[in-house]
């Protein structure tokens, strides 16, 4: 009897190891399931969501584009320290004025400074030139999203009359009159984007990288067509367009990449402003010829913009060698 019960023990525990065994390779090949699936998920759990109502205006500038309606608004990102470019690009580019009997104005987009002088610097700005667009979010690199976003809305709110806007940054040289000038001979007013073309660009998966990406937040192998963020070129309409679906695209930090999402959401397609290239958001070496025939170059310090500026201003008729 004893060794009966001994046997039926042996037994009884080969087949309780036996289930253990069964019951873990069960549970451990369900884990990596479920593991292998969940990184596919291009989103899991609840990524940032852009939300287009969200923060309000600190600072609005004075303008009435219902009866003054801008042909072209210029919106250049900046910060709150860079007091002394935005001087120089309302005293250059960006100052006042008409061309071609058109009238430009300039605004500067900005967020919040957690900084009080900062901000009481700013606001003093503001009072005196009227020309700053600010929200309450978090002023900071990778938050340019949320800044570009700013000023779409600021149009699609404020200025829905301005025939077209561009949307630029303060290390840049914008020439207003050949900008202005190829708008007129483009004769189009209606679902146009232009700027430098970027149709075949691929998130960067290399985490030291400035701008890399990850699958967690752009899951997807390629982007949508966008133009360079140095400076793009919109008929304002495409402001609201872009408004109104901006929270019903994945969102990205990447402020070019996203408006690109957008434009593919709404198939407004991308467009050449002129056949010879004329947005340079890799820089260009100065001349006067070469710079009569661009529209915009990215790497400008606010010392050379000042002279570009007057080259350009005190040449009017000058022969230029075509090119
Ligand atoms: C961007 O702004 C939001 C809203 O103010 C803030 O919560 C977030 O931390 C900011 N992002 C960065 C990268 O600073
Ligand atoms: C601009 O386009 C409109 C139609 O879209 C046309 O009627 C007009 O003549 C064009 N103007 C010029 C200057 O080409």
């Amino acid at each position: 009897m004893g060794i009966l019960s001994f046997d039926v023990l042996t037994t009884r525990m080969a087949y309780l190891k036996m289930r253990f065994v069964y019951i873990s390779l069960v549970v451990l090949g369900a884990l990596c399931l479920y593991f292998s699936m969940y990184g596919l998920i291009p989103f899991k759990g609840q990524p940032f969501v852009f939300k287009k109502e969200r923060g309000s205006f600190l600072q609005l500038p004075d303008i009435n584009c219902r009866q003054d309606p801008p042909f072209l608004v210029l919106l250049v990102t900046s910060s709150h320290e860079q007091v002394f470019v935005r001087t120089v690009i309302r005293n250059t580019w960006g100052k006042e004025r008409d061309v071609l009997g058109r009238p430009i104005k300039t605004f500067f987009l900005l967020g919040a400074t957690a900084s009080k002088d900062l901000s009481k610097v700013v606001a003093q700005e503001s009072q005196r030139h009227r020309d700053i667009i600010q929200k309450d979010f978090v002023d900071a690199y990778f938050n340019l999203t949320l800044k570009t976003m700013m000023g779409i809305e600021w149009i699609h709110r404020f200025c829905p009359q301005a025939t077209f806007v561009m949307k630029t940054d303060s290390d840049m040289f914008v020439n207003v009159y050949y900008l202005t000038e190829l708008l007129l001979k483009k004769n189009r007013t209606t679902r146009f984007f232009t700027g430098f073309l970027k149709l075949n660009e691929f998130p960067i998966r290399d985490k030291a990288n400035k701008w890399f990406v990850s699958k967690y937040e752009y899951p997807w192998d390629k982007y949508p067509p966008f133009c360079s963020g140095t400076g793009y070129v919109f008929s304002g309409d495409v402001a609201s367009q872009v408004y109104d679906v901006s929270d019903s695209v994945p969102f990205i930090k990447l402020e070019d990449v996203f408006v690109g999402l957008c434009l593919a959401k709404l198939k407004i397609r991308l467009e050449e402003l002129h056949s010879e290239q004329t947005f340079f958001p890799n820089g260009l070496p100065f001349s006067t010829c070469r710079f009569k025939k661009i529209v915009a170059c990215h790497f400008v310090k606010p010392r050379n913009m000042l002279s570009y500026w007057q080259a350009l201003e005190n040449s009017p008729g000058e022969e230029c060698p075509a090119v």
